[in-house]
């Protein structure tokens, strides 16, 4: 599948098989099997190779995989990228990025291993400092084209910020939208970050509505139950289907052949809004065949 397709982003605890066995049927459009921060120090090795086991063994069909290691610098993260060298998962997701050094020193430790070309590297942007270094991490695509999407990590973000973990993320979101500006001027794309009461479904739909309008791709999700709101909030509403036809209709018109601007529904319609609804029915189309 398609990076850009990817709404929705299931964690795994890699120490659970039972969760694990779930991954393959599961709704979401891509599953990260953790190795990090959901699975204890002690469980670390036997995590490990049941992701291995879950990545070579099970067939996840559309379902892009992810592994997510621990950190460089932590007594398990070189076990963690030969794990990674022998399950070829779609994308390798790395923790606690802080500079572009971080990015180049993993994509490096993968170009010397054989058969690695394909896995994507996920970053995840999680301290006040990866923040602060945001472009420069985004601009190291250039070296590093395995890098190609950002994932917020929130609860670590307000951790080390020393702020309250707040449910409408008004003092959050200047460093979400530096994340986004990031991200869309270096070519990549963005999740955001997990909502950690996954019982409260109102509260799920209005920080998946927060994230659609701050120009995230996709989101992050900790429980199945988050999937089917998540999919269907970052897939193209019906609304924003018929105003896309629309404005492919009103091109259409014999006598708007040629012409660069027009109108739809008493407003300024240009030909960037016309290749924009080109690409959302084509998303919706993609999207609405794989549901
Ligand atoms: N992926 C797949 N299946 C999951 C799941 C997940 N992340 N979380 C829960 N499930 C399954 C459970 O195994 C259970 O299956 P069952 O009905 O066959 O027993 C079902 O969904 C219902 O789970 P529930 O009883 O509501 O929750 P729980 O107490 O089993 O699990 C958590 C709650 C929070 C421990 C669990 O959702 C979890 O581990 N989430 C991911 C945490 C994580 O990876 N954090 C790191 C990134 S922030
Ligand atoms: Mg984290």
């Amino acid at each position: 599948m398609n990076q850009v397709d990817c709404r929705s982003a299931l964690y795994m605890p890699a120490s659970v098989e039972k969760v694990l066995a779930k991954g393959p049927t599961c709704a979401a459009d891509a599953v990260i099997l953790d190795l990090e921060d959901a699975v204890a120090p002690e469980g670390k090795q036997r995590a490990r190779e049941q992701a291995v086991r879950a990545l070579t063994q099970y067939d996840y069909g559309h379902r892009l995989r992810a592994l997510r290691i621990n950190a460089a610098g932590t007594r398990w993260h070189e076990d963690d990228v030969e794990a990674v060298a022998r399950s070829r998962p779609d994308a390798v997701v790395l923790p606690k990025v802080e500079t572009a050094d971080d990015v180049r020193s993993l994509s490096r430790a993968l170009d010397a291993r054989p058969d690695t070309g394909e896995i994507a590297l996920w970053a995840m942007m999680e301290s006040p400092l990866a923040i602060l270094n945001a472009a420069s991490i985004a601009q190291c695509v250039s070296e590093c084209p395995r890098l190609s999407l950002f994932i917020v990590g929130s609860n670590d973000l307000v951790r080390e910020a020393g702020m309250p973990m707040s449910k409408d993320r008004t003092l959050l979101t200047p460093w979400l939208m530096t994340l986004v500006a990031a991200a869309r001027a270096y070519g990549l794309q963005i999740l955001d970050g997990v909502f950690n009461d996954f019982s409260d479904s109102a509260g799920l739909e209005s920080e998946c509505r927060q994230g659609l309008a701050m120009g995230m791709d996709g989101k992050t999700l900790i429980h199945p139950r988050q999937i089917a709101i998540t999919n269907r909030l970052f897939a193209p509403s019906p609304e924003a289907i018929a105003q896309a036809e629309a404005i492919v209709a009103a091109f259409d018109e014999p006598g708007n052949a040629g012409a660069g601007v027009v109108q739809v529904q008493g407003q300024m319609v240009e030909r960037l809004h016309l290749e924009m609804a080109q690409q959302l029915l084509a998303r919706a189309v993609r999207l609405a065949d794989r549901d």
